[in-house]
């Protein structure tokens, strides 16, 4: 399996990611909602990073790790310090179920925990999303709840750096 390289995403990836977004597929995994990508990456808070994934130059997924506590929407609701939030998905469907979704990952939590102040990592994927429950809890996730965001009722996953620490990937 080739490796994947992560780089910041761009103003230009915009079309690319609405595109990948109203795929059948994703629309059922992640919900619809608007991510604004053409006003979003026009942005580089500090308290997120939005990376592509590129396999051999080729983009091939999307992820992005936020600072709860600072994101400015709130969208966590009051939130500790010193976590992390990730989203993830690959637009491709040809390369689902691969690897390298667990490559992301891998590369992902290197980058949360690489920080010594940060305790944990945060998910949430729909409740309806069986595959990425799955996909988590190989990874060391573990379920906390079952929680309304908007509209959208998800379970909430945490991966402590303890936890982190004793499966690392
Ligand atoms: C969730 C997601 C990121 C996982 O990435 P992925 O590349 O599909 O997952 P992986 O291939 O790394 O692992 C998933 C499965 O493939 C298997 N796998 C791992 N390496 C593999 C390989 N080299 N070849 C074949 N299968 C492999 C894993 O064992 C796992 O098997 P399982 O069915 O028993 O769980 C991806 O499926 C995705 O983007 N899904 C749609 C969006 C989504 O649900 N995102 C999460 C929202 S919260």
């Amino acid at each position: 399996m080739s490796a994947l390289q992560f780089r910041l995403a761009e103003l230009s990836d915009a079309d690319m990611l609405q595109a990948w977004q109203q795929q059948p597929f994703l629309q059922q995994a992640l919900g619809d909602d608007d991510w604004q990508w053409h006003t979003e990456l026009s942005k580089r808070p500090a308290w997120r990073e939005q990376l592509i994934a590129e396999l051999d130059g080729q983009p091939i997924g999307f992820m992005e790790i936020i600072d709860p506590a600072l994101e400015e929407s709130h969208y966590w609701g009051a939130c500790e310090p010193n976590l992390r939030a990730l989203d993830i998905w690959i637009g491709i469907p040809a390369l689902l179920g691969q690897g390298y979704g667990t490559q992301m990952m891998a590369i992902a939590l290197a980058r949360c925990f690489a920080d010594k102040s940060v305790k944990g990592v945060l998910l949430d994927p729909l409740a309806s999303n069986t595959k990425a429950h799955r996909f988590y809890e190989k990874l060391g996730f573990e379920f906390q709840t079952q929680r309304t965001f908007d509209d959208d009722v998800c379970y909430v996953y945490y991966l402590s750096r303890a936890n982190y620490e004793k499966s690392r990937l």
